[in-house]
């Protein structure tokens, strides 16, 4: 470990299958980091954020390990890059909770993320809910991770982040860096409903990195149209969406294309739909091989996740003990 490198950390939830949104969004650039040199790169399953929403025990097992074969399947190299589930680093949690002493109550309520939540589950107005951007701004200072591979949608929370750092670095005389989103090119994947973003909690919005070439075509099927041709490009829409789409996946040249044909003769959408649905699969072929080997090989993972957990401890636990110290916690001889 060099301390000269600056440090990239990322997560994903455990809660469900990844899609192609978090492919583009967050995990391209967790691949682009990983392969930078200037960089060290901590990479994590955020399974106890999976715990602010209301969740079932036996399906965020699974779903982690799901996490782990998606993240390894898209590339991340153990080697390079430490992996690893966040609920095996206590450390966190002490950290947020040091963290928590500096920011109010407010300033959490008023988050788009925590709104949006409370409508969606207003049993659960929990405080595991309320803290969930100071976990998150733990995950990432524990590491002092400047840089944070997330889609656009993460921004207000590297707002919280970026505000704790100072205020703590300010009372204490530490040194968390300001951390900032790292973006790629696709960092908003709209949804193929039209409206949005894609995400894995609307159906139909979006298409999983492990379904199948009937599937994809199914789900593009479903994505409403137009006649195919107007004096201009719609800007916003389903239509909109699905030139984005070919654009991602089959490059700039065949979106001009398409673009013109709108413009033009008008686009025959059953062709658009196949080209594209062939595009998308042949991107994620590769990946659905890798995951297949990886799921027949436990050994590997198991060893992957454990000496992940023993690498990000030995980090997280350095920097909460520098920080217990420092803020007059725990009991010095
Ligand atoms: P979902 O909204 O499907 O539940 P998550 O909230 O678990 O996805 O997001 C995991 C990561 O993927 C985050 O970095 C997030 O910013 C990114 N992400 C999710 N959806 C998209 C999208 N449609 N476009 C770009 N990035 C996305
Ligand atoms: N909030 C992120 C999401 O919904 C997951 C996450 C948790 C995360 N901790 C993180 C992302 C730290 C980046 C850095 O996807």
């Amino acid at each position: 470990m060099s301390d000269s490198k600056l440090r990239v950390l990322s997560g994903i939830r455990a809660s469900g299958k990844l899609h192609i949104g978090n492919y583009y969004g967050a995990i391209k650039g967790m691949l682009e980091l990983q392969q930078d040199d200037a960089y060290e790169t901590f990479y994590m399953v955020a399974d106890a954020h999976g715990i602010t929403t209301p969740y079932e025990i036996e399906k965020i097992k699974a779903e982690k390990l799901d996490v782990i074969l998606d993240y390894l399947a898209a590339g991340l190299d153990p080697e390079k890059s430490t992996v690893f589930i966040q609920s095996m680093v206590p450390a966190h949690y002490e950290l947020s909770y040091f963290f928590s002493s500096v920011i109010t109550v407010a300033r959490m309520q008023h988050l788009p993320t925590f709104k949006e939540k409370v409508k969606q589950y207003p049993e659960n107005a929990t405080m595991a809910l309320l803290n969930y951007p100071v976990l998150m701004a733990a995950d990432i200072l524990i590491y002092h991770a400047s840089r944070v591979p997330v889609g656009q949608d993460q921004e207000p929370h590297l707002e919280v982040a970026r505000e704790i750092s100072r205020k703590f670095n300010a009372l204490y005389g530490t040194n968390f860096p300001e951390p900032t989103v790292f973006r790629t090119k696709g960092s908003y994947v709209p949804s193929l409903t039209g409206e949005g973003k894609m995400s894995k909690s609307v159906e139909g919005s979006y298409i999983s990195l492990r379904d199948d070439l009937e599937t994809i075509k199914s789900v593009l099927a479903k994505v409403p149209t137009d006649s195919g041709k107007g004096e201009i490009l719609p800007e916003s829409g389903s239509v909109a969406n699905l030139l984005t789409f070919v654009d991602l996946f089959m490059g700039e040249q065949a979106y001009k294309h398409y673009a013109d044909l709108y413009t033009g003769a008008g686009i025959r959408y059953s062709d658009l739909k196949a080209e594209l649905a062939g595009a998308i699969f042949a991107e994620l072929q590769p990946f659905q091989q890798k995951r297949a080997e990886l799921v027949a090989n436990p050994t590997y993972v198991n060893k992957v996740i454990v000496e992940g957990a023993a690498k990000a401890t030995e980090v997280a636990n350095a920097t909460v003990d520098d920080v217990r110290s420092r803020i007059g916690m725990g009991y010095t001889f």
